[in-house]
């Protein structure tokens, strides 16, 4: 095996306090050694190996971890955006047209759109990207959707209670009867997680406690989209059923707050789609006193959020949700870990993943102080490096058995970028 040394990094943050400065485990002059995709050295610069990447004095970050996204989608909501920047407020309604155009994209063309906004995502710096289904809401669309996010990631999340499609509507009984029966048995072989969005206008707490119900006694791991667009029983039902996490949060009352810092459920906040749906925005500041753990996700989906964006959210979640850019950083990274039940991503250990990405910056805070400037400089996903320095776009994903497939989707998506 190859091995790699980004070497001359001025500032590396590892997430790990035991081996450097404060939460963010900051190291001055350093280097990373990689061997195929695992960190084999951490330590100062100098090091040396088969091939050598000159950081030239800049900043090296984790990977983003992005807990939150519905990248399975096809058409165009910006006429629904561009009405609610008029005024128009935002409903679970608009979840039914791209259910629509979704089903009229053949298989090919949403592997290529789904691949091409991977692609998107990971040059924003995500190495490790949750989707979750949701634009099928029939069993065999469910299981396409899922079937088509397995081929990019294994954190799957199967979202048929996304809302009650247009067939149901009047009667959302039988509909999560079907989602808790036939569209589950679908969906479960290619999906890691189970969600529903609980809120007015999607589903009430008890059809919402039947679905995650199901989906547990199936092997799946609850989490919910909770408190989005006005107070309610989200996330109490999600400390509850042990969720791994409460996406949104938008709207807490104090013992919402309490209950979630008495438990493993993760806060994950999702600055962009408030941004987008002009709601308020949680108040992270409360959360993180509280002692919550925190997510960010860019919560990527046509409606209420179409962004790949990490960096925005981070720029959001420190201007205007209360939080202090070590707080944000590490809420992209171990915080999004967290909300994915896993204690192997987010931070950079020997032994580790080798999933980071070299900034353009030489410091992350440039990632706050620079809103809007795409600032990964390079990424690095399992060793395999993208960007500048590499040349290719080839991922590698060794613990993934589709890694094959993955590759192939991901180069057919270098060539397709639009939404078409
Ligand atoms: O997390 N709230 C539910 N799901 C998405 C929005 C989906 C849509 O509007 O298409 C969200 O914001």
């Amino acid at each position: 095996m190859t091995t790699l040394v980004i070497d001359r990094i001025g500032l590396l943050v590892t997430n790990d306090p035991t081996v450097g400065d404060g939460a963010l485990g900051l190291l001055r002059n350093a280097s990373v050694v990689v061997d195929g995709s695992t960190i084999v050295s951490i330590g100062a610069a100098g090091e040396t190996a088969d091939e050598r990447i000159d950081a030239d004095g800049r900043c090296v970050i984790p990977g983003f971890v992005d807990s939150h996204s519905h990248l399975v989608f096809a058409g165009d909501r910006s006429d629904e955006f561009v009405a609610r920047m008029a005024g128009a407020s935002y409903s679970a309604g608009g979840i039914r047209d791209t259910v629509r155009a979704t089903a009229e994209a053949s298989d090919e063309t949403l592997r290529g759109i789904v691949a091409a906004r991977r692609v998107e995502a990971l040059h924003a710096g995500i190495t490790t990207l949750e989707i979750k289904s949701g634009y099928g809401l029939t069993p065999a669309a469910e299981a396409r959707c899922l079937h088509l996010a397995r081929e990019l990631t294994p954190e799957t999340t199967f979202l048929g209670a996304h809302v009650v499609p247009h067939e149901y509507v009047g009667r959302a009984d039988d509909y999560v009867a079907l989602v808790c029966g036939e569209m589950l048995a679908a969906a479960a072989p290619s999906s890691r997680f189970v969600d529903v969005f609980c809120e007015v206008g999607a589903f009430d707490a008890e059809q919402s406690r039947e679905v995650l119900r199901a989906g547990r006694a199936a092997g799946l791991i609850p989490k919910i989209h909770a408190n989005q667009l006005g107070h309610g029983p989200g996330v109490a039902l999600a400390v509850e059923m042990d969720c791994a996490s409460a996406d949104h949060c938008t709207h807490l009352t104090a013992a919402d707050i309490a209950a979630l810092a008495d438990s493993n459920t993760v806060a994950t906040l999702l600055p962009a789609s408030d941004f987008s749906t002009r709601q308020p925005y949680p108040d992270a500041r409360r959360l993180a006193d509280a002692g919550v753990t925190i997510a960010l996700a860019t919560n990527c989906n046509p409606g209420s959020s179409n962004t790949t964006s990490m960096s925005f959210c981070l720029a959001l979640a420190v201007r205007d949700l209360g939080m202090t850019p070590d707080e944000a950083l590490l809420a992209a990274t171990t915080g999004g870990a967290a909300a994915l039940r896993r204690t192997d991503l987010g931070r950079l250990t020997v032994g580790g993943h080798a999933d980071m990405s070299l900034l353009a910056a030489p410091t992350y805070l440039h990632l706050f102080y620079r809103p809007g400037v795409p600032l990964v400089d390079l990424v690095m996903m399992r060793g395999v490096v993208s960007g500048r320095f590499g040349g290719s776009s080839v991922i590698a994903l060794e613990d993934f058995d589709a890694v094959h497939e993955f590759e192939r989707v991901i180069r057919r998506g270098e060539g397709m970028r639009t939404d078409s």
